[in-house]
């Protein structure tokens, strides 16, 4: 579904990703990890297209992709989340999530002019099906609530709501559970797994180790900008580079 490779990112003389190779199967949950700093956020930009790499190739369901701005990527299927949230606080919860069907529905302004009556239809319907995607994300109650009276667990289902709203094949998520508490985190893994069985593939940046071991049925870890080890929960888990660089500061954690 998506395939990195040798990719790098150089911000003035720091090495932001350095030369990181990794392939995301269709329909698994791949998340990568790494402490703070190690170039996790980074690579999302690069592979969601906010940067542009310096050098290497990005494959997405096997067309080089490299260096395509996001709104392309999002027509070719390619659906985000980000660490910090991206909710425009004076809509409603439910005009969020239309935001994201209309990025697929979007014929331009003018041509919207132009058929107004098609529109208001049309939005009868991406109404229904935002709604329809803020129940599947768990939101459903917060139809018509101002995004700015919503509670925080809620404001992150929203944005995933809104990213399935354009009806990816692939969905990218930087740390959906910062901030969450354990139940939540525990809520946010489920919807993640549900996310998965419906047909999408997932990539996952995130920081909850337990979470990451719980759901991924791959790994890529990430240290200082450049790949540490790649493979299943259980691979990562002895991979010895990587408990002395990560697992090992955060087993207590885990307990
Ligand atoms: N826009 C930017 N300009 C300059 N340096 C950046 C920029 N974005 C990230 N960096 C640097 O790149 C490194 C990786 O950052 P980031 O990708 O945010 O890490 P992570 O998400 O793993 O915490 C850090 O050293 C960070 O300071
Ligand atoms: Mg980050």
């Amino acid at each position: 579904m998506l395939e990195v490779k040798r990719l790098c990112k150089s911000f003035g003389g720091v090495s932001a990703v350095d030369d990181v190779t990794f392939s995301v199967e269709a329909g698994s949950i791949h998340s990568v990890i790494g402490p703070n700093g190690a170039g996790k956020t980074t690579l999302f930009n690069l592979i969601t297209g906010i940067y542009t790499p310096s050098a290497g190739q990005i494959l997405f369901k096997n067309k080089d992709i490299t260096g395509l701005r996001p709104d392309k990527l999002a027509r070719l299927g390619m659906s985000r989340t980000f660490q910090n949230l991206q909710i425009c606080m004076n809509m409603t919860a439910c005009e969020n999530v239309m935001l994201g069907a209309h990025l697929r529905l979007n014929h331009g302004i003018l041509a919207g002019m132009a058929h107004l009556r098609k529109l208001v239809r049309q939005d009868a319907a991406c109404r229904e099906e935002a709604l329809g995607f803020m129940q599947f994300a768990g939101v459903g109650q917060y139809g018509d609530s101002d995004a700015s009276q919503m509670p925080f667990g809620a404001l992150k289902r929203l944005e995933i709501a809104r990213a399935l709203a354009t009806k990816p094949s692939i969905l990218l998520l930087d740390e959906p559970a910062a901030g969450l508490n354990h139940t939540e985190t525990g809520e946010i893994s489920e919807l993640i797994k549900k996310i998965a069985s419906s047909g999408l593939t997932v990539v996952l940046v995130e920081h909850d180790m337990k979470m990451v071991m719980h759901i991924s049925d791959h790994v890529t870890v990430l240290n200082y900008g450049t790949k540490l080890a790649s493979g299943t929960v259980a691979e990562v888990r002895q991979n010895p580079a990587v408990i002395s660089a990560y697992l090992g500061t955060t087993a207590q954690q885990e307990k």
